[in-house]
């Protein structure tokens, strides 16, 4: 069976280009970056080539990209690193949004376990944050904000230029987590004005395992992984050559691409969720259907319970997602609908559909096509009636 992949916002496959150079630097390019002699010297020219592609990518200065090991590292440095520095300060609040990923969330959480508080702007039913809601929040205690750039779940990007200059105006440090939208829309961190910013290589066509935090020149932010002095004493711990190279190499590919790519899955995406909505009876799309991420569609489909559609799809050789989380038997709702206010049926029903290279209209259809199917035969296995 040949199977078709919209889960690009999981994670995306190695670019060949990406791969070759991988390949390649793990074979020749053994040297530790810290070492003066000719071999450690070629290394660290490998990841300065990645750092000013990364610094590129985002509009930064690459003296201002540090590497580290995905997303979560990203995340988790800028909160903890961020909160620390500004602790002398006395100010105790951090702002952020129900939406948020769980490496926010959580880390958030572990913050208020030692003092910090945090304060959860709502969003609203597409799931944005607003101007009224940020300045209704911000005090002369708030240390930092944080909120993410796009949402992996249902792909609305936020007004975080908007919300970036009221935090400042108060004084507080900005962090946003653009993870979802580094290499598949234009991001500028001059333009937004943050302090600091997350990318993931694996979520545009680099490797697992490896990410970057962009951070302000001249913001002081305490490191949380201390040793070696690597990453201008930020992030200690001997580079990882290869897989810095290949988001190096997959940032470039990003931005030849991003334009062209971003109109062409945006044109298929719109084909998929308008062909879903007429061809499925108690469908809805869940999200801000004006400020996407272009390859992201999340639809709720009433009286069927995400996980089992999911495994359905599967069976037809369809590889989806879920925005809810099946824990220990239970279908927890997706806490993302679930802050937007969305009835259970929505949030419990969400399947999302997220694109990418490989994806073409011929599996587009293949996918609206299987969908009616599999989609009555899950709603026969139960009796309450459709809704609307
Ligand atoms: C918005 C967002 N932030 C952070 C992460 C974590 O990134 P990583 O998988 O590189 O740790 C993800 C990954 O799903 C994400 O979508």
């Amino acid at each position: 069976m040949t199977r078709v992949y919209m889960d690009h916002n999981a994670t995306t496959p190695l670019a060949e280009a990406v791969a070759d150079k991988m390949m390649a630097v793990l074979r020749e390019e053994f040297g530790n970056p810290s070492s003066v002699h000719h071999f450690g010297q070629r290394a660290k020219a490998v990841v300065d080539e990645a750092r000013s592609a990364v610094a590129e990518l985002v509009g930064g200065d690459p003296s201002e990209v540090i590497f580290t090991s995905g997303g979560t590292e990203s995340d988790n440095f800028a909160l903890r690193g961020a909160a620390e520095a500004l602790e002398p300060s006395g100010r105790r609040q951090l702002v952020s949004s129900g939406i948020e990923h769980e490496a926010v969330l959580n880390t958030l959480k572990a913050l208020a376990r030692r003092g910090w508080q945090s304060t959860m702007l709502p969003v609203g039913a597409t799931g944005l944050v607003t101007a009224e809601g940020l300045t209704a929040a911000l005090t002369d205690q708030t240390a930092l904000v944080s909120i993410m750039h796009a949402n992996n779940e249902i792909g609305t990007i936020q007004p975080v230029a908007e919300l970036t200059r009221l935090a400042k105006a108060r004084g507080a440090v900005v962090h946003t987590d653009a993870v979802q939208t580094a290499g598949k829309i234009p991001v500028n961190v001059r333009a937004l004005g943050v302090d600091l910013l997350s990318i993931s290589a694996h979520k545009f066509y680099g490797p697992k395992g490896v990410g970057a935090l962009w951070v302000r020149r001249g913001l002081r932010l305490l490191p949380f992984m201390t040793g070696g002095k690597q990453e201008r004493g930020r992030r200690s711990g001997t580079e990882n050559v290869a897989a810095i190279a290949g988001m190096g190499v997959a940032a470039r590919l990003a931005m030849a691409k991003m334009a062209e790519e971003a109109l062409r899955l945006g044109a298929l995406r719109d084909r998929l969720e308008q062909r879903i909505l007429q061809a499925v009876p108690g469908t809805a799309v869940n999200g801000d259907p004006g400020t996407r991420v272009p390859n992201t569609s999340n639809i709720s489909f009433d009286r069927v319970e995400a996980e089992s559609l999911l495994i359905a799809l599967d069976l037809e050789g369809v590889a989806v997602s879920t925005g809810s989380a099946c824990s220990s038997g239970t279908l927890e709702p997706s806490h993302v609908l679930k802050a937007m206010g969305l009835p259970t049926h929505r949030t419990q029903n969400s399947i999302r559909f997220s694109l990418g290279a490989a994806n073409t209209e011929a599996e587009v259809d293949r996918v609206v096509a299987v969908l009616p199917g599999v989609v009555d035969k899950l709603r026969s296995l139960t009796r309450t009636p459709v809704r609307g």
